[in-house]
């Protein structure tokens, strides 16, 4: 076995569809990562996927993935289904990157987090933005050209162009602009402003029951947010980070950093461009290989802490419009 085979982290994917094929796609540029096998309760759908990625094996049942030599599961259906199938690829001894929202609420998410914690395997949430080059070099212009501490963000995307069939419209898939779009939101308020004191939510809800359109504003232990997500409007996907000595706004979609501009008090703009490569979920992938490697159990930028955060904003948010979701 070659050194780099030795580095080989091997997926298994649970949930072949949009994020998936996004995360295949992310991968293929990841040094020493690969997905080894692939399942989905749909047969076909899991063959047309590991055809199109190249992936060797299609497990004919979710048990035959959690117990194939895989070394991690990234774990892509719907957030009714996350903390459930987190918890069985733990429990089969694996690593696990879920996608967002990691669970429907916090207590689910509790549960991940203690499997992980019992079976000392790592858990981490595939929350992306911060993995990406311009997060990262904007983290670093600040630190060097500070504006001050960030106390104030603003944050939003609605998105009417989704089909009537999407995920998010439907409860029971643990859908709403919240739990779908909020995700991003609730880790940039926390990233940038620190836990989470309290929500307020405004907002509509579908004859189905879930949100369809939302504004909730948080408060942190270092300031406030401004955040809004839908479904049946359209809005434009930038954010606002605002301190004493400038603002930073992150240009649309800023859940994919690419831009920003940094306004300064004296009026100075400095402008930051970094695109990404290969749709973008290759950074967090990349963090989440090195932990693996590394024998870390918790990510230091997407911590176990912060997903808990994220999940408590989003769960305060919804539950304050009376979205719930079946069992809860
Ligand atoms: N990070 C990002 O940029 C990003 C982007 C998009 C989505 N996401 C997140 O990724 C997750 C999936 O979203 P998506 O848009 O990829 O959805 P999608 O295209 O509908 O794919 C979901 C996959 O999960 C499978 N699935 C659904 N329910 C299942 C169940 N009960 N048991 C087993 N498999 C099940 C589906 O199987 P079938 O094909 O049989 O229906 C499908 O393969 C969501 O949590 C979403 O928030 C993240």
């Amino acid at each position: 076995m070659s050194s780099r085979d030795d580095k080989l982290i091997r997926f298994g994917v649970i949930g072949p569809g949009r994020a998936a094929a996004r995360f295949a796609e992310g991968i293929a540029a990841v040094e020493g990562a690969e997905i080894a096998a692939v399942w989905g309760r749909n047969a076909e759908r899991a063959a047309a996927y590991a055809e199109k990625f190249s992936v060797s094996a299609i497990a004919p049942a979710l048990d035959s993935l959690l117990h194939s030599e895989v070394d991690a599961i990234y774990v892509a259906t719907h957030p009714d289904t996350h903390a459930e199938l987190c918890i069985a690829a733990i429990e089969a001894g694996k690593h696990v990157l879920c996608e967002k929202p990691a669970a429907l609420n916090t207590s689910q998410l509790a549960r991940v987090i203690s499997a992980a914690i019992a079976h000392d395997r790592l858990f981490m949430e595939a929350m992306k933005p911060p993995f990406f080059p311009l997060y990262r070099k904007l983290r670093d212009h600040l630190e060097k050209d500070p504006i001050g501490p960030v106390k104030f963000v603003r944050a939003g995307h609605c998105d009417s162009s989704i089909g009537p069939d999407y995920p998010l419209h439907f409860r029971e898939l643990g859908g709403g602009g919240i739990l779908g779009i909020g995700p991003y939101e609730a880790f940039l308020s926390l990233d940038w402003l620190g836990p989470l004191k309290r929500v307020q939510t405004m907002g509509r809800v579908t004859t189905a029951g879930v949100d369809s359109f939302a504004i909730f504003q948080s408060e942190h232990e270092r300031g406030m947010a401004q955040l809004h997500t839908g479904i049946d409007l359209l809005s434009h996907g930038d954010a606002l980070l605002s301190a004493t000595r400038g603002f930073v706004l992150l240009h649309a979609n800023w859940w994919n950093p690419a831009r920003a501009t940094v306004h300064y008090i004296d009026g100075r703009v400095v402008e930051l461009d970094e695109p990404f490569t290969a749709g973008g979920f290759n950074y967090e992938t990349d963090h989440f290989c090195e932990l693996v490697r590394n024998g870390q159990r918790e990510s230091s930028v997407i911590t176990h802490a912060l997903s808990m955060g994220m999940a408590r904003l989003l769960e305060e948010a919804r539950t304050e419009l009376g979205v719930r979701f079946p069992g809860e």
